[in-house]
C-alpha cells in the first residue's frame, strides 16, 4: 500500500460522521506533528509505511481542503497519485498512472509551460520548488479544469532529483470569478471612456439640433433650405440616440427608477416584441407569478428586452423560439458569490433565451464591449448589449450569458427585488404655456451651448444672466440687484461645478429653484437637492416645458431647494 492509498483508505475508514476534533486526541498532537514534518522534509519509504496515524491526519486535512496529493519518482518514472489528484489531472478511471499520462491530461495550450516548470524544479542545484496554475482536460470525459499545483523536489546526495511530491487544488470556480471580474473592470474602463466622449458630443449635438430647429421655425414654409435643415435635424437625432446608448452603457443615463411588477411589464410589451421578431419566431412567456416587484426604470427594462429580442431575431433567421422567463429566488452567501451578486437577499430573475445560432467563446468574451459586432457593416452598431449591460448594472443587477454554437443563447439578469409598493410615475401636463418673463441665471462653460440656451430664453421672453462657471455665477448672484427666478446650470464645469454652485447659491438666494442640464447623471440626481433636471441634448421645447413647470410650481410655493430630485419631472 502506498502513502496515498493509506491516506485515502484512512479517510474512508474513519468516515466523516465523527466530529473533527475526535480524531486527534490532544496528548498525541505533538507526536503526529513531528512525524508530519519529518515526512515533509525527508520523505523515505519507512516514513511512508509508518505513517498510518500521520496519514490519517493528513488524509483528513487533504480531504477537508479538497486537495489531491501526488508523489513522483523521476529516477524510476513511478508516479503515485491520490484519487482526488487523479481526478484533477484528468486521469481516466482505473489505477493506471504515469508521467506521460500526467502530461497528456494538461491542456494543450499549457503543456509547454508545465513541462518547463517541472524541468526547472527538478534541475540540478535548483530550488526544487514548484508552483503552477494551469488547465487540465479529462482524458476520458474532456472536462476542463483549472488546477493549482504546489510541490517540492528532493535531491539525492549526487544532486539528482529523487522525489517530487506535492498537492493539487481545483481552482476552476475562482478562475471563473476572476475572469468575470476582469471583464467587469475592462467594461468599466470602456464605460468611462464612452461617457467622456458622449458628454462632449452631447454639447455639440445640443447646438446642432437647437439651431436647426430654430432656423426651421424661422423660415417660411416654401423656403427650400428648410428641407436641408430637416435632414440636419434628423442626422443630429440619430447622433443623439447613439450618445444615449453610450451613456446607458456607462451607466450615466438618466434613469427614473420606481417599483413595478416585472410580469406586467413583460405582458404589456409582448405584442410589441412579437411584431418585432416576426411570425417565424414563436414568443413564449414563462412568467412566475411570484416574480414580484423590481426597482428600476421601466423604460430601460423595455429597452433591455428590445435589444435582446432583436439580437435573438437576428440569430434565428430561419425562425425558432424566444423565451422570456421570470422567477425569484433567495440568494444565500454562496449563491450570491457564485453569481457575483452584490449581497445575499431576494432577487428577481429575468431570462431571455433563443434557439438561434449561439456563440463561440471568442464572441461571448466580447459581446458587452461597445461597438463589438459580428454583423455586417450597416446592420449592427454593436451597442445593443453594451446598453443592456449598462442598464442592468445601473439597476443594481448582474447579467450573465450561456451560449454554445448551434445551441442557442440565454441571457440571465438578476435584479434586487423591490420592497416598496407600486408607484405611478407623474407625467408633466402637455398643455403648458412655454413663454415667460422671469430672470434666469444661466451657467454653462461651453460657449456655443450657452449662446444657444440664451437664445431660447430670450426668444421666449425670459431675461438671461450668463456665467461660464460656478464662481462667476456666484459673483453675479451677489451683484445682481433684481430678482433671480431660477438657476439653470450645467453640472461639469471648470473652477466650480454645478454641485458646489447649487449649495453656495442656496445660501445667497434661498427659495430659488434650480434646473440642471447635463450630458449625464450621477448619483446626486437620485438623492435630491435639485428642483429639476434636463438631459442634453435637448430641444428648445423640452427646455421650455421643464423651465415653465418648475417656475409655475415655484410660484405656487411647491418647489423648494433641498426637495427630492424626482418631484418635478
Ligand atoms: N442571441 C444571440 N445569439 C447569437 N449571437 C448574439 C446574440 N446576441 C448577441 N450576439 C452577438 O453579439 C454581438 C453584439 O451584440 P450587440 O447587440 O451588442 O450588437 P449588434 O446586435 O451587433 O448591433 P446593435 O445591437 O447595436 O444593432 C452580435 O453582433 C452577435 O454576434
Ligand atoms: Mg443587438
Amino acid at each position: 500500500m502506498n502513502l496515498f492509498e493509506i491516506i485515502e483508505k484512512s479517510v474512508y475508514d474513519f468516515g466523516v460522521s465523527a466530529p473533527f476534533g475526535g480524531y486527534l486526541p490532544n496528548q498525541k498532537n505533538q507526536g503526529v506533528r513531528s512525524r508530519i514534518s519529518t515526512l515533509a522534509e525527508r520523505p523515505t519509504d519507512s516514513a511512508a509505511s509508518n505513517a498510518t496515524s500521520s496519514g490519517q491526519w493528513l488524509g483528513l486535512a487533504l480531504n477537508a481542503a479538497q486537495l489531491g496529493a501526488f508523489d513522483f519518482n523521476p529516477q524510476t518514472g513511478n508516479l503515485v497519485a491520490s484519487e482526488t489528484a487523479r481526478r484533477h489531472f484528468g486521469f481516466p478511471s482505473g489505477n493506471e498512472t504515469s508521467y506521460t499520462m500526467l502530461l497528456d491530461g494538461v491542456h494543450p495550450d499549457d503543456r509547454e509551460k508545465v513541462t518547463r516548470l517541472i524541468e526547472d524544479a527538478m534541475q540540478k542545484g535548483g530550488s526544487g520548488r514548484y508552483t503552477s496554475e494551469h488547465r487540465t482536460v479529462g482524458i476520458e470525459d474532456g472536462l476542463e479544469r483549472w488546477l493549482s499545483v504546489a510541490g517540492r523536489v528532493f535531491f539525492d546526495a549526487g544532486g539528482r532529483a529523487r522525489q517530487f511530491i506535492g498537492v493539487t487544488q481545483d481552482i476552476t470556480a475562482r478562475k471563473r470569478l476572476e475572469d468575470q471580474f476582469l471583464q467587469a473592470q475592462k467594461l468599466d474602463g470602456m464605460g468611462r471612456l464612452a461617457s467622456g466622449v458622449a458628454h462632449d458630443f452631447n454639447n455639440l449635438i445640443t447646438v446642432i439640433t437647437g439651431y436647426a430647429q430654430m432656423s426651421i421655425d424661422d423660415l417660411p414654409l416654401e423656403n427650400p433650405v428648410r428641407e436641408s435643415l430637416i435632414e440636419i435635424s434628423k442626422a443630429a437625432a440619430r447622433a443623439a440616440s447613439l450618445t444615449r446608448q453610450l451613456l446607458a452603457f456607462s451607466r450615466r443615463q438618466i434613469s427614473t427608477p420606481k417599483s413595478f411588477v416585472l410580469n406586467d411589464l413583460v405582458r404589456e410589451f409582448e405584442k410589441m416584441l412579437q411584431r418585432l421578431i416576426g411570425e417565424d419566431i414563436e414568443l413564449a412567456l414563462l412568467l412566475d407569478p411570484e416574480a414580484g416587484l423590481l426597482y428600476a426604470d421601466p423604460g430601460q427594462i423595455e429597452q433591455v428586452l428590445l435589444n435582446l429580442a432583436v439580437n435573438a431575431r437576428d440569430a434565428m433567421p430561419k425562425g425558432g423560439r424566444l423565451y422570456i422567463e421570470t422567477s425569484t429566488f433567495l440568494a444565500d452567501q454562496e449563491t450570491a458569490r457564485a453569481h457575483l451578486l452584490p449581497a445575499p437577499g431576494r432577487y428577481v430573475l429575468l431570462s431571455v433565451s433563443d434557439t438561434g445560432t449561439g456563440m463561440d467563446e471568442e464572441v461571448k468574451a466580447r459581446i458587452f464591449e461597445p461597438f463589438y459586432t459580428t454583423k455586417e457593416t450597416g446592420k449592427g452598431t454593436g451597442l445593443g448589449l453594451s446598453t443592456v449591460y449598462g442598464i442592468v448594472k445601473q439597476s443594481g443587477g448582474t447579467i450573465s450569458v450561456y451560449s454554445e454554437p448551434g445551441h442557442g443563447s440565454t441571457f440571465k439578469m438578476f435584479f434586487p427585488a423591490a420592497k416598496t409598493e407600486y408607484q405611478e410615475r407623474r407625467e408633466v401636463s402637455p398643455e403648458i404655456a412655454l413663454a415667460g418673463y422671469e430672470c434666469i441665471l444661466l451657467v454653462e462653460d461651453e460657449a456655443s451651448v450657452r449662446k444657444y440656451v440664451r437664445e431660447i430664453l430670450t426668444r421666449n421672453g425670459y431675461t438671461a444672466l450668463e456665467a461660464c462657471n460656478g464662481r462667476e455665477a456666484l459673483d453675479m448672484a451677489r451683484q445682481h440687484q433684481g430678482p433671480i427666478h431660477l438657476l439653470l446650470t450645467d453640472v461639469v464645469m471648470p473652477e466650480m461645478g454645478g454641485v458646489d454652485l447649487i449649495a453656495e447659491f442656496a445660501r445667497l438666494r434661498r427659495e430659488v429653484p434650480v434646473l440642471c442640464m447635463s450630458g449625464y447623471s450621477d448619483r446626486m440626481w437620485q438623492t435630491g437637492e435639485l428642483s429639476g433636471y434636463i438631459q442634453k441634448p435637448f430641444t428648445p421645447k423640452a427646455l421650455l416645458v421643464q423651465l415653465r413647470a418648475i417656475l409655475n410650481r415655484a410660484e405656487s410655493g411647491q418647489v423648494f431647494l433641498g426637495g427630492p430630485a424626482n418631484e418635478v419631472n
